[in-house]
């Protein structure tokens, strides 16, 4: 069953020509989980805050994004606010500013789940903290209880986590997620998002430029490059039969063992000289 159907979509900011977006389809089964990697500045995120509807007022948007059947594209703001965190639902690049500084954690994943379920506050908490706990938070009592700066990376991004499952959504949007991470906190993040997307069923949208990461969550892999699609296709396919010469140095460079000595790696300047670099 389709969950999400992008067609031809396209975003461009303000009067330039270049678009952030150019023409992207691909689509989504329910469950299923698929990469986007890219260069930075190659329109992964935009494409992101394109489904939850959050792109700022400048932007320019063409084409459909159809979720669960529904036409997201000139959808207005208060019917895209109510699809978000119920239907849709996003875990940011960078944990510290996604979470309001002046707020007890506990009290942000309250204020989701009461802004959509037909929820008390009192029996929210207990939901909150049983969220916690899911998502890996030994003491989900004193995480709640905490502000954002009390807590590490690592628990910082479990709580976005727990934020963005509470509401049971059908697409939960990954933008590189343990970025900000040390490398075995990763790990550990990844595999609870692992279990935590098969548990409930979720599909994932998961952004990052590193496709070993990609390949511990994902399936499937769209490349994007200046904003266009330039290949997709099974994680596993993509890996041992890269077909765009971009592709190919992406591979070469999650795999950097098998990199012969002196070999120069494929860049995004290789493929697009000077202007088109954004
Ligand atoms: N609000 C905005 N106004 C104008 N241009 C924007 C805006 N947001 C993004 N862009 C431009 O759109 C292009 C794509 O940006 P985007 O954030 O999607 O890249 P990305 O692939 O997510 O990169 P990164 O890996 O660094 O996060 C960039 O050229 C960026 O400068
Ligand atoms: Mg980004």
């Amino acid at each position: 069953m389709t969950l999400l159907q992008v067609s031809e979509l396209s975003v461009g900011f303000g009067r330039r020509r270049a678009v952030a977006v150019d023409a992207v389809s691909f689509e989504l089964t329910a469950g299923q989980r698929l990469g986007i990697i890219g260069e930075s500045g190659s329109g992964k995120t935009v494409t992101a805050l394109a489904l939850m509807g959050l792109l700022p007022e400048t932007a320019r948007v063409t084409g459909s994004i159809r979720l669960n059947g529904r036409e997201l594209v000139g959808l207005p703001d208060r019917a895209h606010a109510r699809l978000r965190g119920d239907l849709v639902s996003m875990v940011f690049q960078e944990p510290m500013t996604a979470l309001d500084p002046t707020m007890k954690v506990g009290r942000q994943v309250a204020e989701v789940l009461l802004l959509h379920a037909s929820e008390r506050s009192g029996s929210a908490r207990v939901r909150v903290i049983e969220m916690l706990g899911r998502v890996g938070l030994a003491d989900a009592e004193r995480v709640a209880d905490s502000f954002p700066h009390q807590l590490s990376g690592g628990q910082r991004q479990r709580c976005l986590l727990a934020m963005a499952l509470i509401n049971s959504p059908d697409l939960v949007i990954c933008d590189e997620p343990t970025t900000a991470l040390d490398v075995t906190v990763q790990a550990r993040v990844l595999r609870l998002l692992d279990e935590v997307l098969s548990v409930e069923g979720a599909a994932c949208l998961f952004i990052s430029h590193d496709l070993a990461v990609v390949s511990q969550v994902c399936t499937d892999v769209l490349v994007m490059l200046n904003g266009r699609i330039v290949e997709a296709g099974p994680v596993a396919t993509l890996f041992s039969a890269p077909e765009h010469p971009y592709t190919r140095g992406l591979v070469a460079t999650a795999r950097i063992d098998q990199v012969q000595p002196g070999e120069r790696l494929p860049t995004v300047e290789d493929f697009y000289p000077r202007e088109g670099v954004r």
